[in-house]
């Protein structure tokens, strides 16, 4: 019994710094002022086509982030944390409708890269989210889809083509929840 005991206080031990470290957010605490809702508000987009955003990108790249069990466990919770910060400074798209129509093309032509490419969704998170793997098609019908909404976005009356009014960020940084150490780099 005793010796049942001894043998699991190593295990105890991990357990509670583990838990300690989980804790801690260096990064600060992804799920702190989530509110989960519509992503892509404002846009043309298809229900087919917008699936393939909530299946492959809105965990990162939105306010939809749903923290699987290993996500809220140090060190893993902190390099998810990180991940979910940058990809939302980029781009988010729950506040999708904020952006300006121009900030818009350019985050369209964005994503239609980075989808044909490849380069999106990042490969570390594809081993343990198979389900957000993009078929050539899907990938395909994401980059046409890019292109029409450009298209449309360009067309439309309230894209008069003004200049950028000058007190306007390129993107409404004031949205993102990270301390202002880590946006230094995006701006
Ligand atoms: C693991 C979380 C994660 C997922 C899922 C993800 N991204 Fe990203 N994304 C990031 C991060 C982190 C960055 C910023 C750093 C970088 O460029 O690697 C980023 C950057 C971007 C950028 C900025 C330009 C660029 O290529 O760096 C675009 C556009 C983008 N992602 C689109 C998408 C699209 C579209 C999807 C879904 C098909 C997607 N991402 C899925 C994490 C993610």
């Amino acid at each position: 019994m005793t010796g049942m005991i001894r043998n699991l206080v190593p295990t105890f031990t991990a357990a509670a710094i583990l838990a300690a470290g989980s804790l801690i957010h260096p990064f600060g605490n992804i799920d702190s002022r989530a509110v989960k809702g519509p992503i892509l508000r404002g846009a043309g987009i298809d229900a087919e086509t917008l699936g393939l955003f909530q299946r492959a990108c809105q965990n990162c790249h939105s306010f939809n982030t749903e923290l699987p069990l290993y996500g809220r466990i140090a060190p893993m919770s902190w390099l998810i944390a990180r991940d979910v910060r940058q990809a939302r400074l980029h781009m988010n798209l729950s506040l999708w409708q904020e952006n300006l129509a121009e900030d818009r093309i350019m985050l369209l032509s964005e994503i239609g890269s980075a989808v044909k490419n490849g380069d999106m969704p990042v490969q570390r998170y594809l081993l343990l989210h198979p389900e957000a793997r993009l078929s050539d098609q899907e990938r395909e019908q994401i980059y046409q889809w890019t292109r029409a909404e450009r298209k449309r976005l360009k067309s439309a009356p309230s894209h008069s083509g003004a200049e950028r009014r000058q007190d306007r960020p390129l993107r409404p940084r004031g949205s993102v929840t990270s301390p202002s150490f880590l946006s230094i780099h995006f701006k």
